[in-house]
């Protein structure tokens, strides 16, 4: 693994490491003992988009690990008034040991893989989000013990959180079902994937995807850079909302998961979101652990 770029990249062994070694790292951290294995590594990190969680996650995680995290805001970098992303790629990788970016186009994220030589790791794009797929992972191994053969049920849209999702759950042999407006269905790479899995079923019907499910999973219905159809969304997504009626097809003991942030009232009722808050801010604290162990698998010693 040299860099981590969107979730069909990664073998399912590669996910586990990743698992395995996040939840060391987690367990590392909450007994004191330290482990400063990145110390003298420098990890770039280039927002084009806003952020709460993966700054802080990152920024805190590469501290930790003994690295020094630069936040690279696009609006002040030359990226933003048109440097080719092939000559930052470039120019980084004299300076820095890896660069977790923030982005629009997935294209952006891999052309500075193609063109730069350290370890890019994708903090978000339109197609993919890995790394909080990644965390996802390793909260529902937390609560169910394992992955293989839970039912992860996904309501709302075809976004990047659906596409990681989709990839990453098949991948650990989970049975997968989502349901989103016709309209507004995943990544057609991402289906062509997962048509070719028996456990992956697509439906435009909420209570027929969470039935029987162990995880049930939403993200907002705009996404960034999409806040000008909002409206219209809001129109197309009527029904595709975690609420009481979803929970009652899924199990009884089914988690929430949800990346934030969340619009409650719209993806999810104010209600399930607070019954499931302790399993959703795990969640995002596991941003933490599992990114430490991505960085620590890229920008380790091998
Ligand atoms: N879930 C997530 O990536 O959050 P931020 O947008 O706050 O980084
Ligand atoms: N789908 C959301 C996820 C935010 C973490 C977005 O791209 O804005």
């Amino acid at each position: 693994m040299k860099h981590l770029l969107k979730m069909l990249d990664l073998t399912s062994q590669d996910i586990t490491d990743i698992l395995n070694l996040a939840d060391q790292l987690k367990y590392e951290q909450k007994h004191g003992i330290s482990h400063r294995v990145l110390e003298g590594k420098t990890l770039g990190m280039i927002f084009e988009k806003a952020s709460t969680r993966t700054r802080v996650s990152f920024e805190v995680g590469m501290y930790q690990l003994g690295g020094l995290p630069i936040f690279l805001s696009a609006n002040d970098l030359q990226i933003g008034r048109g440097e080719p992303v092939q000559d930052t790629a470039r120019v980084l990788s004299r300076y820095l040991d890896g660069i977790m970016i923030r982005t629009f186009k997935q294209s952006e994220v891999e052309s500075l893989a193609e063109n730069g030589s350290i370890p890019i790791i994708n903090g978000l794009t339109d197609f993919a989000h890995p790394c909080q797929v990644l965390a996802d992972l390793m909260t529902i191994r937390e609560y169910k013990g394992s992955l293989d053969g839970l039912k992860m049920c996904f309501i709302g849209d075809g976004n990047n959180m659906m596409n990681s999702l989709i990839v990453g759950c098949l991948k650990m042999k989970m049975e997968v079902a989502v349901a989103c407006p016709s309209g507004y269905k995943p990544n057609a790479a991402v289906l062509d994937f997962a048509v070719a899995h028996p456990a992956f079923s697509i439906t435009t019907d909420p209570l027929e995807a969470a039935k029987g499910a162990d995880v049930v999973i939403t993200d907002v219905w705009a996404s960034m850079g999409q806040e000008q159809e909002a409206q219209k969304r809001r129109e197309a997504f009527q029904g595709f909302q975690i609420n009481d009626a979803v929970m009652a097809a899924a199990k009884p003991d089914a988690i929430v998961q949800h990346c934030l942030p969340a619009h409650r009232g719209e993806e999810i009722t104010t209600e399930v979101f607070e019954q499931h808050a302790a399993q959703i801010f795990d969640e995002a604290e596991n941003r933490l652990h599992a990114q430490k162990a991505v960085l620590v698998k890229l920008l380790g010693k091998k």
